[in-house]
C-alpha cells in the first residue's frame, strides 16, 4: 500500500520533531502494510518561499536518511502545497510536486470557496505537467456546493482520501462508493506524530482493509506516473 499524505518528516511542520520519531512512524507505517510513504509535509506560502521550504526539507531529508533501515518503506519526497491567491500562475509550483512526478498535493481553505479560489485551482488543473490532487478531499465535502464536484473532477483533478474517511463508521459507505466509482485516487494516513494522528491504517475494519488490498485500486494509477 502506498501511503501519499504524511507528515513524518522531522522537524518541517507540526509533524514529527525528531529523527527518532520518524523513524518510529515509519515502523508503523511497515508494519501495518504500507511499502511506500510520500512525505509531504505542509508547504504555507506565507512561511517560505518555495526556494526556502525545498532547501529545509532537504536539510530533514539529509538528517533523516542517515539514520534509515535497509529495510525501510520506500520514500518519495513531496508536499502538500496550501492554496494562495494566484496559485494557477504561480512560476514555481513545479518545483513543490511530488518528486519526479506531476502530482500536485493541494490543500484548499476549509471555508466555503470564493470564485476566485475556484478560478485558480481550475487554472492549476489546466497547468501542463501538473496533475493536482486534492488532499482529504472529503474535508470540504460539506463546505462547497454539490455541483462542483463533478466540475472538478471533469477538469482532471484528483482526489486524496484520508484513512479515517474509510474507518469512521459514519463515512465508509460513502468511501467505499466513491472509491468502487474511480472518483478517490489516492489514500493516506495524513499521520503527524507519535502521540498525536499516528499511522492508523489498523483502524480500517478488516473487510475494508481487505477490499483495498486485494482490489489494488491506487496501484494502477502509481502505476501511471513516472517515479
Ligand atoms: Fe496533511
Amino acid at each position: 500500500m502506498i501511503d501519499f499524505h504524511t507528515h513524518i518528516l522531522p522537524g518541517m511542520d507540526d509533524g514529527c520533531k525528531s529523527v527518532a520519531e520518524s523513524l518510529w512512524m515509519l515502523r508503523q507505517e511497515q508494519q501495518q502494510g504500507v511499502d511506500t510513504v510520500v512525505l509531504t509535509p505542509h508547504y504555507y506560502p506565507w512561511e517560505n518561499s518555495p526556494e526556502e521550504f525545498l532547501a529545509r526539507r532537504s536539510r530533514a531529508w539529509e538528517a533523516l536518511k542517515k539514520q534509515l533501515p535497509e529495510d525501510s518503506p520506500r520514500l518519495l519526497l513531496g508536499a502538500e502545497v496550501h492554496y494562495f491567491e494566484g496559485i494557477g500562475s504561480a512560476p514555481q509550483l513545479k518545483m513543490l510536486r511530488i518528486f519526479g512526478t506531476d502530482l500536485l498535493l493541494l490543500e484548499m481553505p476549509f471555508a466555503r470557496w470564493t470564485q476566485r479560489m475556484v478560478e485558480d485551482l481550475l487554472e492549476c488543473a489546466s497547468t501542463p505537467n501538473i496533475q493536482v490532487v486534492l488532499a482529504h478531499a472529503e474535508r470540504y465535502f460539506s463546505l462547497q456546493p454539490k455541483a462542483i464536484w463533478p466540475r472538478l473532477r471533469s477538469s482532471g483533478i484528483w482526489m486524496q482520501s484520508n484513512v479515517s474517511f474509510f474507518s469512521s463508521w459514519k463515512t465508509r459507505y460513502q468511501a467505499m462508493r466513491m472509491l468502487q466509482r474511480g472518483e478517490i485516487q489516492f489514500l493516506g494516513s495524513d499521520c503527524h506524530r507519535q502521540h498525536w494522528r499516528a499511522p492508523n491504517w489498523d483502524t480500517l475494519p478488516p473487510k475494508i482493509a481487505g477490499n483495498l488490498q486485494s482490489t489494488r485500486h491506487l496501484e494502477p494509477v502509481w502505476e501511471t506516473v513516472q517515479v
